[in-house]
């Protein structure tokens, strides 16, 4: 079973005395799918950073057994994979194939086995033939799944994704959404794109200006309209646009 993840009481400011998270407490369970929504600036991106030590605030955050903090920020960094939601601050290297062989060869994976890593998560994210192209070159949805490469090819016990469906086109989404659900890896998804968020999660928390203000499962969450619109995530036009344009 891959690790879970408990968060208790945790509380962060970039500033003093401006939180962004205040005080929020959330269980992961092993081998979970969560989604995590909220308005732009509610702290998501922020959440997401403790998970591998980015960064640190009051509180606790632990993976499986293992409190996240200076000590054990090796053994994180190996279960922890997280997706930034900007491909640039996850691609370094000058090309593709560097960045996707990275991870793999920093924990100790044989060229062969690198070799094979990077040919499969290119052919997971469509991006056979992109070995020798420079990152900083290509378009802002392949950069994007890049990114996800990366992360793909060490095969992390636990995936953070921050917002992975950004700039994909709708075939790409589809096709991600059937490579999540096939993980085994404990995953927490942070997503504006609600309604691939909806296909992959079982469970969705809500986080608004830094405090964790539901959580429970998705048919409860995403039904409760009060909660939604509250949460500036009023879903409704879309229902406008789909049974004018959508339906069979
Ligand atoms: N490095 C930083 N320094 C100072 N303030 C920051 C920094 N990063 C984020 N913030 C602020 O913290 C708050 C939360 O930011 P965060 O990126 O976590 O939001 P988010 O929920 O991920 O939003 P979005 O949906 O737009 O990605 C915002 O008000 C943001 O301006
Ligand atoms: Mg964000």
């Amino acid at each position: 079973m891959p690790a879970g993840i408990h968060i208790k009481n945790l509380t962060f400011s970039y500033a003093p005395d401006k939180p962004v998270l205040n005080n929020v407490s959330l269980d992961i369970n092993p081998g979970e799918k969560l989604g995590i929504i909220g308005p732009s600036g509610a702290g998501k991106s922020t959440l997401l950073l403790h998970l591998n030590g980015i960064l640190t605030g009051s509180g606790v955050v632990r993976i499986g057994e293992t409190v996240v903090g200076k000590k054990s920020l090796s053994e994180i960094r190996r279960k922890v994979g997280l997706v930034f939601q900007n491909p640039d601050d996850q691609l370094f290297n000058p090309t593709v194939e560097e960045d996707i062989a990275f991870g793999p060869l920093n924990f100790g994976l044989s060229i062969e086995e690198t070799d094979r890593k990077v040919q499969d998560t290119l052919r997971a994210m469509n991006l056979e033939g992109f070995e020798k192209y420079e990152s900083h070159h290509l378009s802002m949805g392949e950069r994007k799944r890049v990114a996800l490469a990366t992360v793909l090819a060490i095969n992390p016990e636990v995936i953070a994704f921050d917002e992975p469906f950004s700039s994909l086109d709708p075939a790409m989404v589809l096709q991600l959404i059937t490579l999540i659900n096939g993980l085994e890896a404990t995953l927490v998804i942070v997503s504006q794109s609600i309604l691939p968020l909806i296909s992959c999660c079982e469970r969705i928390a809500v986080i608004n200006k830094g405090e964790l203000v539901a959580v429970g499962p998705r048919d409860e969450i995403i039904k409760d309209r009060e909660l939604m619109r509250s949460s500036g995530m009023d879903l409704s036009f879309y229902t406008k646009i789909c049974r004018e344009y959508f339906t069979e």
